[in-house]
């Protein structure tokens, strides 16, 4: 297939081209778009054909069930049959924008979407060409992130072209995302409500509306395989480049030292080492070292392109500083733990 990119300027919106891409998805074509935290891959969510071809163009699993994505808050009333007054709420407060809520489906949510369930996932991405593209396609957009199964979330249209290019039909290259780690993901079906994937919209946000919110296990470990699995896309190894990532948690300087102990026993063994760090007077004195930032917003935002600028390197190892749990920072160790092969604590 001939992938068509088409290059929009979010600052200088031009219609005409947001229509030829919706036009595309009206046809049950796929359309990558950028959003504010990834970027996504479009179907019209009421096309089950169209949906289908997402699972193959991504080689996603078909129990991994997938977000809707609308560009006005009412039609969460036509997906969903019940909005309790928690959903008005955060709805009120933080749409548009990185936060999807889980709730009880409504008949026109097939199967394919919820993977069975009897959920379904709703979002309103805080995006101009996102929210103008679904309201001129005049239908829900399914959209998970646009990357191949597994691997990190594209943040750049770039990255969609090296992971999608001649799958799908068109790629829209909006520039790079604003957030850059996926949206928050907080299932209402529960009581009190349960955080199933940390991201854009932080935790202690949500706590001010909504008071107690219990915390999915697999938010703060590693993948728990045998457990049941509640938000089906979290048992999978995920957001992982290539290479094998080491993620050493713990105070600074113990971290540090660590890292230099572990970089040299790697090196001796022949292999090409790459460090990510969040401190910019770092004192690492072998391997590719990338700075990735030093507060949460800017780490959140450099994280899966640094995995993929690695990954362009050829290094066989990434070693990675742990971060704090607060704010964007637990969605951060989230991507982290689950890209990674070994995690130690000192
Ligand atoms: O920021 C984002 O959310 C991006 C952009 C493109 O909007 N999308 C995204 O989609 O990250 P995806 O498919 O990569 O992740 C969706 C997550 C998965 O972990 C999936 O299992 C979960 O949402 N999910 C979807 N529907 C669900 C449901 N009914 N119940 C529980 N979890 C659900
Ligand atoms: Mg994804």
């Amino acid at each position: 297939m001939k992938t068509k990119i088409i290059k929009i300027n979010p600052e200088k919106l031009e219609i005409s081209k947001v229509k030829i891409a919706a036009e595309t998805l009206r046809k049950g074509g796929l359309v990558a778009f950028p959003t504010e935290t990834v970027y996504g891959l479009g179907a019209d969510a009421l096309n089950s054909e169209a949906i289908k071809k997402i699972f193959e163009a991504k080689g996603r699993p078909i129990d991994n069930p997938l977000i809707v994505h609308i560009a006005d808050k009412k039609e969460v009333y036509r997906l969903a049959r019940e909005v309790p007054r928690e959903a008005e709420k955060l709805i009120n407060k933080f749409w548009p924008g990185p936060l999807t809520i889980i709730l009880k489906k409504s008949n026109i949510v097939s199967d394919i979407i919820t993977a069975g369930l009897d959920s379904v996932a709703i979002r309103m991405p805080n995006n101009k060409i996102a929210l103008t593209l679904i309201k001129k396609s005049k239908v829900p957009i399914v959209a998970p992130s646009a990357n191949l199964s597994g691997k990190p979330s594209p943040t750049m249209a770039e990255h969609v072209i090296q992971d999608l290019y001649g799958k799908i039909e068109i790629i829209i290259d909006g520039g790079e995302t604003d957030i850059g780690v996926e949206s928050t993901v907080l299932d209402l079906t529960t009581n009190p409500p349960t955080l199933l994937r940390p991201g854009g919209v932080d935790l202690e946000k949500l706590k001010k509306v909504l008071g107690k919110i219990k915390i999915y296990p697999m938010v703060k470990g590693k993948q728990i395989k045998k457990i049941a699995v509640k938000s089906p896309g979290m048992k999978y190894r995920h957001y992982a480049p290539n290479a094998k990532v080491i993620l050493v948690e713990g105070k600074y300087e113990r971290v540090k030292n660590k890292i230099q102990e572990l970089t040299d026993k790697y090196k001796k063994k022949g292999k090409k080492i790459a460090i990510m760090t969040t401190n910019k007077n770092y004192n690492y004195k072998t391997g590719v070292i990338k700075f990735i930032g030093k507060d949460c917003d800017v780490i959140a935002k450099n994280l899966f392109k640094t995995f993929r600028e690695f990954d362009k390197e050829k290094v066989d190892l990434i070693i990675a500083e742990g971060v704090s749990d607060n704010g964007l920072g637990l969605a951060v160790m989230n991507r982290l733990r689950k890209a990674s092969y070994k995690i130690i604590c000192i």
